[in-house]
Formats: structure tokens, C-alpha cells, sequence
């Protein structure tokens, strides 16, 4: 197929984009570079040792997307967002402009070019705090900040759409907690500033570039006190997104969790990491972090149902291949 990659220089897109290289998919990347940089897309065509078409331009360009859109692409995975919530708490509009009207413009073009065929990234920010896990896809849905909105309000415009145009074919993927790196540790993720997510502020801590990891809690109802969460290797969504597009192309809108189905808490993760990089995690513990939930997990049987996929890595091998790529790359693309 060939495939429109939105956002797809960064973590999450750039790790779809050479698995769907490596399975003979014609790719077009089209990022604007906020949250990443050409260094990606050149790792991207190494790796995969295919021809990559970049196009540089922002998702709120409806006419630069219209134009590549008709150069006959058969399906767009849409990854370009912008993601920090506590920026997003503080500057709500922007996350609106980028988010909502980016995927907007994203979905007047796709109408105008005739291409019927969408994959989107959500996440698990859309349950709020969870009744009960794991959580499936028929948990009630909440936004607790900005950026949670975004992605709850673009599951029901993409709902919609399906509603008024049968032939309208789009899968939402709820991803829980990405983690990991490639293998060959020349991609992975590359915070902007101090990292807010758990697994990138330990890699950074035991590389020697942060002193000690704060741990927010440890008087939750969890078997260790510290918060759990579904940690869920970024190859594995690579996948995910290659068996998406393949149930693409029936109409209507799927909705799929992407996660391990299983819990690990804070100093699990530590000890994990430790272990993978045989380096000493030094942490405290410190106050809860406003909005966080004592535990999330999902029940992933609907994506294993509908796509025929589940998750083949476990935590040590995310530890292990965030390290590799933290170690490469101490300062991530730009070392
Ligand atoms: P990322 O920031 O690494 O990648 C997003 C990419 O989109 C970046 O390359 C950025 O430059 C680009 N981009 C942003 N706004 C754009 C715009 N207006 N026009 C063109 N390009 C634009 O983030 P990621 O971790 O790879 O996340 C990918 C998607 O998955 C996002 O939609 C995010 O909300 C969602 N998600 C991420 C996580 C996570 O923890 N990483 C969890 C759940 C959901
Ligand atoms: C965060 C976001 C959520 C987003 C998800 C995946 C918040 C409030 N929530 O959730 O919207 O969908 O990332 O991108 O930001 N932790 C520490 N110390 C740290 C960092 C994290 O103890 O420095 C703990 C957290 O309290 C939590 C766990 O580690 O228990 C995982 O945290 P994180 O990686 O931020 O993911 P989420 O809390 O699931």
C-alpha cells in the first residue's frame, strides 16, 4: 500500500515507518519537525534500507495535504500531535489548534482526494481514571486534562465520519504505555527537555545525565505502593499499525487497546531497568503527581480478536532496547 505516515518522524512514527518499509509498504513521511528531525527520517531509510519520500509541512495545511493525498495514497496513519499534557494544561489552545484542527485538516483533504482509510493514534488518557481493569474498550471515556480532550474529541469526529460515509474506514489505537527502542538502538524516543514519562527519565538517570528518578507515590493501593502501569514495547505498536492497515478498506471506525494486559509498577520498572543496564537507578519517593491513577492496565483481547496481534516483548526487553539506544545516544538525535 502506499501509506501517508503523519507525525511519522517521530517516537511512535518512526518505528512504524521501517517496519512498514520492511514489509514493502510505499511510505511518505510527512512531519513538520516540532517534536523531531531530519536525523530520524535519514535513520529511517538506513534501517530499512528503502527509499523514504519526506515532505516537510504541518497537518493544518489542507492544500499540501490534498496534493500528496491525490498522488495516489491508499491509507494515512495519522501520529502528528503534540503529547506533553502538563503543556497542554498550560497552553490548551495550542494543543486544540495542533490536535484538533490539524486532524481536521487532515480529514477535509482525505474527503477531497477520495482516500477512504485512516489509522489514529489515541491513547489510554481517554478512560480518566479507571472503574476497573483492565479497562476495555467500553469503559467510560473522560478527559481529566487538554490533551486527553483532543484525543476524545477526535475518536467522535472520526466516529461520525464513519457514520455519514460508509465507505469511510478508520482504527483508533488506544496505545497504554509506549516504551523501548528499535533493536539496532539508532532510533528511539528523544524527550524534548526533561522527560515527564517514567521509562525515559530512568534511562536518563541511569546514563548519568539526571541524579536520581522522584517516585510520585507510594502510599497507593498498589502491591508495592507505587503506581502500575501497562508498558507496552514500541516494535509491538510498529506491528499493530502494519496488521491496522491490513483491516482497513470495510468502512466504519474500530476502536482497539493496545496494551500487554499486564501491570508493572514503578520499582519494577527500576529493578528491570538496573538489571538491563546493570547501572544503579537511585530514586526517592515524593509526592503523588497531581491527576495520576493508582493503576491502568488493558484488556488487549479485541485487538488480538480483530488484528491477530498481541504483544511479543516483555519489560526486560524494553529496558534492554531503551538502553541500548540511551547509552548509543546519551543525548538522544543529537549525539
Ligand atoms: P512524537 O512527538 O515523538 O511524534 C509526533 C510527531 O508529529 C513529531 O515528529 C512531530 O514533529 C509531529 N507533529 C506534531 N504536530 C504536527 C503538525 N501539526 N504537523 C505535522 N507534524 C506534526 O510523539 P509520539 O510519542 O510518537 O506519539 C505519536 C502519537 O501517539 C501522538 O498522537 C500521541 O498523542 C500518541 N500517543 C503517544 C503516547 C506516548 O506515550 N508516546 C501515548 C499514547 C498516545
Ligand atoms: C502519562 C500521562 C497520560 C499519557 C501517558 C502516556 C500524566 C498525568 N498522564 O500517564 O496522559 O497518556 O503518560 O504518554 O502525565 N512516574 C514517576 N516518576 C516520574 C515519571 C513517572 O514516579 O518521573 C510514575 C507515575 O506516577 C506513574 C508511572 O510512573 O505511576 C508512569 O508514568 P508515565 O510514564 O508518566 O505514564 P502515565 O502516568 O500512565
Amino acid at each position: 500500500m502506499k501509506v501517508l505516515v503523519c507525525g511519522g518522524a517521530g517516537y511512535i512514527g518512526s518505528h512504524t515507518c521501517v517496519t512498514l518499509l520492511e514489509h514493502g509498504h510505499d511510505v511518505v513521511i510527512f512531519d513538520n519537525f516540532s517534536n523531531s528531525s531530519q536525523v530520524v527520517v535519514d535513520r529511517i531509510g538506513e534501517l530499512s534500507g528503502a527509499s523514504v519520500r519526506f515532505v516537510r509541512g504541518d497537518v493544518r495545511d489542507q492544500d499540501a495535504l490534498e496534493t500528496l493525498l491525490a498522488d495516489g495514497v491508499d491509507a494515512v496513519i495519522h501520529f502528528a500531535a503534540l503529547k506533553d499534557v502538563s503543556g497542554s494544561c498550560q497552553q490548551p489552545l495550542v494543543y486544540f489548534e495542533n490536535n484538533i484542527v490539524g486532524t481536521i485538516a487532515l480529514l477535509h483533504a482525505m474527503q477531497s482526494a477520495g482516500v477512504k482509510n485512516l489509522v489514529f493514534s489515541s491513547s489510554a488518557t481517554v478512560y480518566g481514571e479507571p472503574e476497573a481493569v483492565p479497562i476495555t474498550e467500553s469503559a467510560p471515556l473522560r478527559a481529566t486534562n487538554p490533551y486527553g480532550l483532543t484525543k476524545l474529541v477526535m475518536e467522535q469526529v472520526i466516529g461520525e465520519l464513519c457514520k455519514t460515509d460508509p465507505e469511510f474506514s478508520a482504527i483508533l489505537l488506544r496505545y497504554f504505555n509506549p516504551a523501548g527502542a528499535h533493536p539496532s538502538g539508532h532510533i528511539g524516543e528523544d524527550p524534548n527537555g526533561a522527560p515527564s514519562n517514567l521509562l525515559p527519565y530512568v534511562a536518563q538517570v541511569a546514563v548519568g545525565l539526571r541524579d536520581r528518578l522522584d517516585i510520585f507515590g507510594n502510599d497507593y493501593p498498589t502491591r508495592d505502593g507505587t503506581g502500575v502501569r501497562d508498558y507496552i514495547h514500541v516494535m509491538d505498536l510498529a506491528d499493530a499499525h502494519v496488521k491496522a492497515l491490513q483491516k482497513l478498506g470495510q468502512g466504519g471506525c474500530v476502536t482497539l487497546n493496545l496494551g500487554a494486559g499486564r501491570g508493572h509498577s514503578v520499582l519494577e520498572v527500576v529493578s528491570a531497568f538496573e538489571c538491563a543496564s546493570g547501572r544503579r537507578v537511585p530514586y526517592q519517593f515524593v509526592a503523588r503527581r497531581h491527576g495520576d491513577v493508582a493503576e491502568a492496565w488493558a484488556d488487549p483481547s479485541r485487538a488480538e480478536k480483530i488484528l491477530g496481534w498481541h504483544a511479543q516483548y516483555n519489560l526486560r526487553r524494553m529496558c534492554e532496547d531503551a538502553w541500548r539506544w540511551q547509552s548509543g545516544h546519551p543525548n538522544g538525535y543529537r549525539s
